[in-house]
């Protein structure tokens, strides 16, 4: 562990060492010798990839983050009212724009007094915690910069005096996990819950395959920017030479497995060489590369996964067109 910051407002751990950051290395070894190409989606958020999902998240296409900001503020009382919690663990951050809105709630409520966020994007992570600091008198903020997947059991223990706390995930990352993964993502989620605590799970709901289909290719071409962020990622961590304009952005929604789906299509042959790796990889012409599922889902859906993770459905809050669902969810 390496402590990013230290003062009496701010903490913040490190479990991402420099060498090892963020397994990239394994998951390009792992998923570039596969016979069907995939990438995790969580190496596409360096500087420049969270500075690319802020842009996305401005986008008239791109409906879910203005979607799930306007439920919260609608329903941000409620929900701190009902966990009478007094602490906000958020995993996956980001710019933390939507726990602003919780930790105003909590602060109103006069409850509020830690904000625990975890993402692997030092940078924004970093900035989110001084503007929040600087917005809320009497927050303390104690970052983990770490992988989710890999890191929850760094995730402080809650309040000493037993007061509750709200574990969230929002901006439906728990659509960007693998069905058999999300559903053991939500039971390890779980584990963080004390009987009191609540999980406050936001996902985008299945609708109209033009929307969705428009929310992951817009036409200004920042979400393809943002696919092909991954290769520069991968070119400057692993010394390898991908070219990124080689490669065409595809978004499409599979309607049998109800998410949609993001690849990189080779637009010509390419050999790529990762020096870091010793390994040489080719690209058929029209050969795709996976970056990323995101999941859609119906209230039926997220009960279920909530079931088998030992978790119930609490309340269940969604906008007038039903485009996104906030979820509040507490140990069955
Ligand atoms: N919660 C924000 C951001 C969502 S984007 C919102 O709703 O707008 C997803 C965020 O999760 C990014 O900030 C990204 O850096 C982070 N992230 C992605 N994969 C991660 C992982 N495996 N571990 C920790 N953080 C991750
Ligand atoms: N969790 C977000 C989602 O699934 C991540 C995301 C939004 C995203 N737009 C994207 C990831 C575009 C890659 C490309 O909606």
């Amino acid at each position: 562990m390496r402590t990013v910051a230290s003062s009496p407002e701010i903490r913040i751990d490190s479990y991402l060492s420099a060498g090892e950051e963020r397994s990239l290395a394994y998951d390009v070894l792992d998923g570039l010798t596969r016979p069907f190409k995939e990438i995790p989606p969580k190496h596409f958020y360096d500087a420049r990839g969270s500075e690319l999902f802020e842009r996305i998240c401005e986008l008239p296409e791109y409906y879910p983050t203005r979607t799930e900001r306007e439920i919260l503020s609608a329903r941000a009382q409620d929900i701190v009212r009902c966990s009478g919690a007094g602490e906000l663990v958020e995993l996956g951050s980001g710019s933390a724009e939507k726990a602003r809105i919780l930790l105003g709630a909590m602060s109103a409520a006069g409850t509020l007094r830690r904000y625990v966020p975890l993402d692997v994007s030092e940078s924004a992570l970093e900035a989110a915690a001084l503007e929040l600091v600087d917005e809320f008198d009497e927050l303390t903020v104690h970052g983990v910069i770490g992988d989710f997947e890999r890191h929850l059991d760094r995730v402080p223990r809650g309040p000493a005096d037993g007061a509750s706390r709200i574990v969230a995930l929002l901006g439906g990352t728990i659509g960007n996990f693998p069905p058999g993964t999300r559903r053991r993502m939500l039971r390890q989620i779980g584990a963080l819950l004390g009987p009191e605590d609540r999980l406050l799970l936001g996902t985008d709901l299945v609708k109209n395959p033009a929307v969705l289909e428009a929310a992951y290719d817009d036409s200004q071409g920042v979400t393809a920017e943002f696919n092909r962020n991954v290769l520069h990622v991968i070119n400057r961590e692993l010394e390898a030479d991908f070219a990124p304009e080689a490669f065409e952005h595809i978004a499409f929604y599979d309607r049998e497995h109800e998410w949609v789906e993001m690849r990189l299509r080779a637009r010509r042959p390419c050999t790529v060489w990762v020096a870091a790796l010793g390994l040489r990889v080719q690209f058929a012409a029209g050969e795709e590369l996976r970056t990323e599922i995101s999941a859609k889902f119906t209230r039926a859906r997220v009960e279920d996964d909530f079931r088998a993770a030992g978790l119930r459905l609490e309340c269940w809050y969604t906008d007038s067109d039903q485009l996104f669902a906030l979820s509040l969810a507490r140990r069955l």
